[in-house]
């Protein structure tokens, strides 16, 4: 059988990786961009370039097909505005319509559409027969685009409209869509509930409707509507991330629309969700937002430094950032354990360089050492009882750090009685002469 799938994004590309394993199955693909073709070509007998509301085109992609799948959705990351919506589904449906009496052979059509259809039922549930009442003219252009497609219901023809809740999976993960929330008060209660599903299942429901000619309007949705307050919890908490806050007296923004999705017609028509909830990994990820957001938090604290820890005080190993702008003053200091082998302090620099210093017992330096994310000395283990200090020699130095733990405030750090406390007025230019003793900003190390 001979398969077109208009759009090959994230949903569709995915369906066509599924498919292509069928050897009974072939596909073709679409794209917008002729720099796709490598990426598409490996899994097509056809890779065809096109913008669906170009009905001749579209002709070509979808002539001597038995099926049209439709996952097309505006390109880019920037807020599409309801005429690039219009643009891409309406046209769209538009040309489908206009085409199809050149295509006997077309048996069904199947479009990945949108529960945003559904208006607010005051966190009621909604199911396929409960009458939509789009919020916006986003909802609107989407609930246009639905009539006009099962206008093209025939006797001959089934036409599958899948509504789908927002999508997570693979490059959508929740801790990544949530991760600059983290830390905000967002206006209202986050009573609201949000409907989701994951992109596997909407692969799976798509071959689903194919594979046993779905007709009519399915919602694809998991098991779980959640109001987006508990939602931001569970994420933040699972990916190490403080929470997102709530002001109940704050009505400046609309309140998103409040409805839980049904998929019971989804499980009558016999499909199992691989995903029926969300399980969240618990995975913290250190990458460049984070950096960029404790080296903020670093610039506006009097210290100039600012940790970010992975563990909980008592863990037995700390593992945490510590971020530090230049002119951060780290009174000199050595880990002593009463434990042998547990007052070692390992570093790694991530981001930026640092200088650190070794002294002895009468406060003179008796080793300096540059380290530095791109320089071939990226860190160092420091053994216990060496009393030392680090300067910054760059802005956002990032440094990830690893000590033993349980966390001891009073007897974590022995500090050097030669040096000044941190604070005082003597600390800064002593600061700024270890400095400079890496030398005038070079480049490297
Ligand atoms: N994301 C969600 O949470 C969500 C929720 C509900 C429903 N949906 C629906 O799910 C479907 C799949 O979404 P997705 O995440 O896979 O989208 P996506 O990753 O953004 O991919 C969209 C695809 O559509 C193509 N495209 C854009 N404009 C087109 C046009 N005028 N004519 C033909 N092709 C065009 C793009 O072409 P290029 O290859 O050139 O980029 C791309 O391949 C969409 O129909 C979307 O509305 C998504």
């Amino acid at each position: 059988m001979r398969i077109t799938i208009l759009g090959c994004g994230d949903v569709g590309l995915a369906l066509a990786r599924h498919w292509s394993l069928d050897p009974a199955l072939q596909l073709v693909l679409t794209t917008t961009r002729d720099e796709r073709r490598p990426e598409l070509e490996p899994l097509a007998e056809q890779v065809a370039v096109l913008r669906a509301d170009d009905a001749e085109a579209l002709l070509g992609a979808l002539a001597g097909s038995a099926v049209a799948v439709l996952c097309l959705a505006p390109c880019g990351d920037r807020q599409v505005d309801a005429e690039a919506y219009a643009a891409t589904y309406r046209d769209s449906m538009r040309a489908l319509r206009q085409v199809l009496p050149h295509l006997p052979g077309l048996r069904q059509i199947v479009y990945t559409g949108s529960s945003a259809v559904y208006g607010d039922a005051a966190g009621g549930w909604v199911d396929e027969e409960t009458p939509v009442q789009p919020r916006d003219d986003h909802g609107r252009v989407l609930h246009e685009s639905e009539q006009l497609l099962l206008s093209c219901r025939s006797p001959e023809r089934r036409v599958c409209v899948l509504r789908l809740g927002a999508i997570h999976g693979p490059g959508r993960q929740l801790a990544h869509r949530f991760r600059r929330l983290a830390g905000s008060t967002l206006p209202g209660g986050g009573a609201q509930h949000s409907n989701w599903i994951h992109r596997d299942d909407v692969v799976g429901a798509i071959a689903a409707a194919v594979a046993h000619g779905w007709d009519g309007v399915v919602n694809v949705v998991d098991d779980e509507p959640m109001p987006v307050a508990e939602l931001t919890q569970l994420v933040c908490r699972a990916a190490g991330l403080e929470p997102v806050r709530w002001d109940p007296g704050d009505a400046t923004a609309s309140a998103p629309p409040n409805r839980r999705i049904r998929n019971d017609r989804l499980r009558q028509l016999g499909y199992e969700l691989r995903h029926p909830r969300r399980t969240l990994p618990r995975l913290r990820s250190i990458d460049q937002d984070l950096f960029d957001a404790v080296a903020e938090q670093a610039r506006s604290t009097p210290r100039l430094r600012r940790h970010h820890n992975l563990h909980a005080e008592a863990d037995g190993v700390q593992r945490f950032l510590n971020v530090l702008q230049p002119g951060s003053y780290v009174r000199p200091h050595r880990h002593r354990r009463e434990q042998a082998g547990t007052g070692f302090e390992c570093f790694l620099v991530l981001q930026g360089r640092i200088g650190l210093l070794v002294f002895d017992d009468n406060g003179e330096v008796i080793q300096q050492e540059c380290l530095a994310a791109n320089s071939p000395l990226r860190g160092l283990e420091l053994a216990e009882d060496q009393f030392h200090t680090l300067v910054a020699l760059s802005p956002d130095a990032v440094i990830f750090e690893l000590k033993q733990g349980p966390y001891h405030p009073a007897t974590d750090k022995e500090f050097h009685s030669r040096f000044p406390l941190e604070g005082s007025a003597e600390a800064i230019p002593l600061e700024e002469g270890w400095r400079r003793l890496f030398g005038e900003t070079p480049a490297g190390c």
